[in-house]
């Protein structure tokens, strides 16, 4: 099917819209062997050869990357005030990867990055139930039955959060650290779940996605993920088919 160059080469993830105009203006685009330099031309994916500085595209590669977000990094693409952006973390990966899900400017740990939209939806969706496990320190020692309230699930916002597992780690004199497993994905959710009970989170950090797990993958750095590593985070059995996953 024909659609518009900077449209194909937006959804392969090469670039955003505009910035695929820019390259198409910069007569860096070719379709078929021929620069083509004008905005409204139409390509066939499937039919056609289009490159880019004479390397053809790939348009069906999709990447997925495991992060290790550092604290003070915006979970988007670019930031209008200038702070440092997750995308930044992955700029020599020569795709347009979005984080799946936000983690807070000041939670760190584990953020997938792909240009797969399809799977990015399905992580983040509540009928694939993929679990999200975080390690939380909050001020003071939370009682047990406060830690059962947060686990049945907890009115935030007029909204009851869907059933979690907790267990303490460790208990500090004056802190406690917890693990927490959720598959939602609210604003700010673990901070606000402890601060409905009265304890604020110190320090937030995700560890896992399902069975995924950040392991000892150090800070600001990525790491490439294939088969066997998504269907960890779908528990063995990846919800739909993806064409062109690396092995
Ligand atoms: N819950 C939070 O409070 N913050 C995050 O970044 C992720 C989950």
């Amino acid at each position: 099917m024909e659609e518009r160059l900077q449209k194909i080469l937006a959804k392969a993830g090469i670039a955003s819209r505009r910035r695929a105009e820019q390259m198409i203006c910069d007569g860096r685009i070719q379709v078929n062997g021929q620069v083509i330099n004008e905005m409204g031309y139409k390509a066939d994916p499937g039919l056609d050869t289009i490159t880019c500085d004479g390397k053809p595209i790939d348009l069906e590669q999709k990447m997925y990357v495991l992060l290790n977000k550092p604290a003070g990094y915006v979970t988007t693409l670019a930031d209008p005030q200038g702070r440092p952006v997750v995308s930044d973390l992955v700029a020599d990966i020569p795709l347009r990867l979005f984080p799946v899900g936000r983690l807070d400017l000041e939670t760190e740990g584990a953020l997938l990055m792909t240009n797969d939209g399809e799977l990015g939806n399905a992580i983040l969706h509540p009928r694939f139930e993929v679990n999200k496990t975080y390690e939380a320190t909050v001020t003071g020692s939370p009682s047990q039955d406060k830690i059962r309230l947060l686990e049945q699930g907890i009115e935030i916002e007029g909204i009851k959060t869907r059933p979690a597992a907790i267990r303490v780690l460790k208990r500090f004199k004056e802190q406690t650290l917890f693990e927490v497993i959720i598959h939602e994905g609210k604003k700010r959710q673990v901070r606000k779940m402890f601060e409905a009970i009265n304890h604020r989170v110190l320090y937030l950090k995700r560890t896992a996605y399902g069975a995924l797990k950040l392991g000892t993958l150090p800070s600001g750095k990525y790491r490439i993920l294939g088969q066997d590593d998504l269907k960890k985070i779908f528990s063995g059995k990846i919800p739909f088919t993806i064409k062109n996953i690396p092995a």
